[in-house]
């Protein structure tokens, strides 16, 4: 382990986020659950991928955290919401979880600032971009999905679309832990 590099502040609440991503991630898959078990595939699919997409920030933060020579503790992950009232639910729910991990990842950017971590906060800048097309993306579906929640296969057609452009690797992302999936 080399000689840790970034504040001790920032490695804290960098640990609690990989928490949140993974939580995001058990979210996620728990939406696809749900639409799979509809019988709603794109839905399914849109909302696996997202899940792989969260595993993937967390093992970002926990190679961050390796390579500063950080202490990691990979964290145990609250249980998801998995009881939806209808198809608009777990979309609903998927924009707020994104909007609050936006908030997440801003205050590790504040902080980063605050303890003039320079390294950290250039590490950040990724998520906070990340973010804002998350929250773009879940905020489309989300009007998409209430304006055809009675005929869902009007929002299979779309995301059938979209994922036909769907985009590929980032070459700028952060580097995984283990390798992004
Ligand atoms: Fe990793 Fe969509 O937050």
């Amino acid at each position: 382990m080399s000689a840790q590099v970034a504040a001790n502040r920032f490695i804290e609440r960098l640990n609690t986020q990989v928490a949140n991503e993974f939580g995001a991630q058990q979210q996620y898959i728990a939406n696809a659950v749900y639409f799979d078990g509809h019988t709603l595939p794109r839905l399914a699919a849109f909302f696996y991928a997202q899940a792989v997409e969260e595993r993937n920030h967390a093992m970002m933060m926990v190679r961050y955290l390796l390579d500063s020579g950080a202490k990691v503790a990979i964290p145990g992950v609250q249980a998801p919401e998995t009881d939806f009232a209808d198809i608009v639910a777990p979309v609903a729910l998927a924009l707020e979880q994104e909007k609050h991990v936006s908030d997440q990842i801003a205050a590790l950017a504040a902080v980063a600032r605050d303890e003039n971590d320079y390294l950290s906060e250039q590490f950040v800048q990724w998520f906070l971009k990340e973010q804002i097309e998350e929250v773009s993306m879940m905020s489309s579906l989300l009007s998409v999905v209430e304006r055809s929640s009675e005929t869902p296969m009007f929002i299979e057609d779309y995301l059938a679309r979209e994922q036909s452009r769907e985009r590929g690797p980032d070459p700028t992302a952060p580097p995984a832990a283990g390798g992004a999936l």
